[in-house]
């Protein structure tokens, strides 16, 4: 095996040797890609106060569905939320998804679960799901199942962002299902089953599949890395941070819309990055446009991934150790307002495109109170000043009215409001 020395940062830590960095590779798979404190395998509760696939230490895989509505029959539509949630309370502890058993029901008719995730375990399983506004009203604002007094006013449309290039088929949608677990079949599975459950009802406007989560939720998950390289997550929102949670993360009833509280807002953005573009910069730019190092994850300027960033200190050429327009500073709470984010994105490559380039990039996923007081404001710092924005295009966009948790029998996804 060669043996030569990767300086893998310009601030100076560097990975000893091509043995080294594969010692690195086992140490994910070994600690950064499972959840905290449970095996991979293992259940994550249904039922609670809020719905799991939040705080819940973020599992490795990802897939996310969202749906349109394709009846306009309010009662219909109910019992499909019904049957999705007994569904996903099975399917979360490791059961098929219907009530006659995996091949059960009557030889002439479709078993009651596709089959492909029999003998596997939970998993990790989450199912965690979202409104969105069109479900309140549709484009002429009409009302559509007499739920528009409900329409929370924190799921007021995000406004257009520079550099945006959104496709409307890859867009929005009424419903959304975001399913997380361990493994990429187990979470196909339940996507797949909910669909099934609920032909005639609803349809797929688009799916997205996510590897390797981008961001870790709890304070005992390693931070694991995105596909320019570096570490995502160091500064999330975090299961632990009680204090923070309640006040940046769950809505409350005196937030305007009663049936949200204990729920959480949504915002998904599919964000293509030209990886091959990135891969030609160099090292010390791509550490600037962070403003963290590439091995360690430090804040420019400082020795440790945790340490806190210094946006006073200089470099030894007198500029700013971490540059005015470094995504750390222009997303910083400090320069926000105050405006925290919990993040939980994944990697995406689908593919390349019909020039060759990879179709990768983040599918970025990020939880909050009030997405007109976070996610948009840090989005239009972002957008007006990130240097990354060279390097990514955003080409999705979602917002979605995440309810509280279910909490137990007779309870179904969607009680409050409908
Ligand atoms: C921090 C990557 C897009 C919000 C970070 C960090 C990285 C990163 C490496 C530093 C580590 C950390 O604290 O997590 C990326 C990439 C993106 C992207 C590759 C796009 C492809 C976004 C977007 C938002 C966002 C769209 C929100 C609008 C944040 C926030 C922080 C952060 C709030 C923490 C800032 C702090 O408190 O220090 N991101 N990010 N990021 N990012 Fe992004």
């Amino acid at each position: 095996m060669v043996s030569r020395r990767v300086a893998l940062t310009a601030a100076g830590v560097g990975i000893a040797g091509v043995a080294g960095a594969a010692a690195v590779g086992a140490a994910m798979m070994d600690d950064e890609r499972s959840p905290a404190s449970a095996s991979p395998g293992d259940a994550v509760a249904f039922y609670g106060e809020h719905q799991a696939g939040i705080v819940t230490p973020a599992q490795d895989r990802l897939h996310f569905a969202a749906f349109d509505v394709i009846t306009k029959d309010r009662a219909k539509l109910v019992e499909m939320l019904r049957e999705w949630t007994a569904a996903a309370a099975r399917m979360t502890q490791g059961r098929d998804a219907g009530l006659l058993g995996a091949v059960g029901g009557q030889a002439e008719a479709p078993p009651d679960d596709t089959g492909e995730a029999l003998g596997l375990p939970a998993s990790g399983l989450t199912l965690t799901i979202g409104f969105g506004r069109t479900l309140f009203r549709d484009a002429a604002g009409a009302d559509r199942f007499g739920i528009a007094d409900r329409l929370p006013a924190a799921l007021e449309a995000l406004p257009h962002f520079p550099g945006d290039a959104l496709r409307p088929e890859i867009s929005d949608g009424d419903l959304c299902v975001q399913a997380c677990a361990n493994d990429p079949q187990v979470a196909v599975h339940a996507i797949r089953n909910l669909a099934r459950i609920g032909f005639g009802v609803v349809s797929i406007r688009y799916s997205q599949l996510g590897f390797g989560r981008t961001s870790s939720t709890s304070r005992e998950q390693t931070t694991a890395r995105n596909l320019m390289g570096f570490k995502d997550g160091t500064r999330n929102m975090k299961l632990e941070d009680t204090d923070l949670l309640r006040e940046q993360l769950w809505a409350r009833a005196e937030d305007g819309a009663a049936w949200m509280a204990g729920g959480s807002y949504l915002v998904t953005r599919r964000i293509r990055m030209t990886v091959e573009t990135w891969d030609r910069t160099p090292l010390a730019e791509q550490e600037a446009i962070f403003g963290r190092d590439k091995g360690e994850g430090a804040p420019l300027g400082r020795a440790k991934e945790f340490d806190e960033p210094d946006f006073d200190a200089k470099g030894p050429d007198g500029q700013p150790a971490i540059a005015k327009e470094a995504h750390i500073r222009l997303a910083h709470p400090d320069f926000n307002n105050g405006a925290h984010l919990l993040r939980r994105g994944y990697n995406f490559v689908d593919g390349s495109d019909n020039l060759g380039r990879l179709d990768a990039g983040l599918f970025f996923i990020a939880y909050q109170r009030d997405p007109r007081k976070q996610f948009v404001p840090v989005q239009r710092s972002l957008a007006r000043a990130d240097i990354l924005n060279e390097y990514i295009r955003h080409v999705s966009s979602g917002l979605w009215a995440c309810p509280p948790g279910v909490t137990g029998d007779g309870d179904h996804w969607g009680r409050a409001l409908f």
